[in-house]
């Protein structure tokens, strides 16, 4: 299976890559600095140059190439409400443009929980955050593509144990993004499971198990 990785980067991102190099698949990203081209390289995963804030969507796609899977995890990490625009809105409408042009029909878009932090009140970026988060779900699920999209908690950096809650309505709590990464990597190897909002936080249920739960015509 061919996967593009817009984030590759990333923490999830890189994490996702791992996990379906380890899989046999064959991996490719977009990243933004030669450096992180030459890192990649070391792994067998091929990094594409360009910024998702500058390159156009025809651009984009002669980068992803004849993939099978596009997975959009890139994000503007609270650097601004005009990056998030940019970054966590603009790109995602424009990577669904780039999957179109380049004939690859699934996509998984990596989102949030619509109401994650929300009691903490944490000001007009954070709103205008989840407000562009939410958004890109909406086009997402207009745009006729197999699409999935998975609303993890809370990503902690820490060893993954395997083991999730996964389903339509979950709890905001946490999740590490090495969790987040494996259940992604088994939903795209999941064929079944498509026009679907997951959410995701830590449980008990191994990932496998998860994933096969949420499948629809069992
Ligand atoms: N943090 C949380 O608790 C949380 C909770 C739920 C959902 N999420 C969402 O989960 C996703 C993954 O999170 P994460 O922590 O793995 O993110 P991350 O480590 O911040 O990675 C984001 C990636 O996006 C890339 N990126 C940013 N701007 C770009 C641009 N203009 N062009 C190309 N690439 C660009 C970054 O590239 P560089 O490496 O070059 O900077 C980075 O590799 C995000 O969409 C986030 O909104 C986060």
């Amino acid at each position: 299976m061919k996967t593009f990785i817009i984030g590759i980067a990333g923490g999830v991102g890189s994490l996702l890559a791992r996990e379906l190099i380890a899989r046999g698949d064959d991996v490719s990203g977009l990243v933004r600095r030669p450096e992180q081209q030459e890192a990649l390289g070391g792994t067998g995963v091929r990094g594409e140059l360009g910024d998702l804030t500058e390159i156009s969507a025809a651009e984009l796609a002669k980068l992803i190439g004849p993939a099978d899977a596009l997975v959009f995890s890139a994000g503007a990490g609270g650097t601004g409400k005009e990056a998030t625009t940019a970054i966590d809105g603009d790109g995602v409408v424009k990577a669904i443009e780039a999957a179109r042009f380049a004939g690859v029909t699934r996509f998984a878009l990596v989102s949030v929980f619509p109401e994650a932090w929300r009691e903490r009140n944490l000001g007009e970026q954070f709103d205008h955050y989840i407000a562009v988060k939410k958004s890109a779900d909406i086009a997402l699920t207009q745009s006729g593509l197999d699409w999935i999209i998975l609303r993890p908690a809370v990503l902690l950096n820490r060893p993954g144990q395997g083991t999730v809650a996964l389903g339509p309505a979950q709890r905001h709590e946490e999740i590490s993004r090495a969790d987040v990464a494996a259940t992604l990597a088994e939903l795209l190897h999941e064929p079944r499971i498509t026009g679907q909002i997951l959410e995701l936080t830590a449980g008990d249920t191994p990932i496998p198990d998860a994933v096969r739960a949420n499948v629809r015509d069992r």
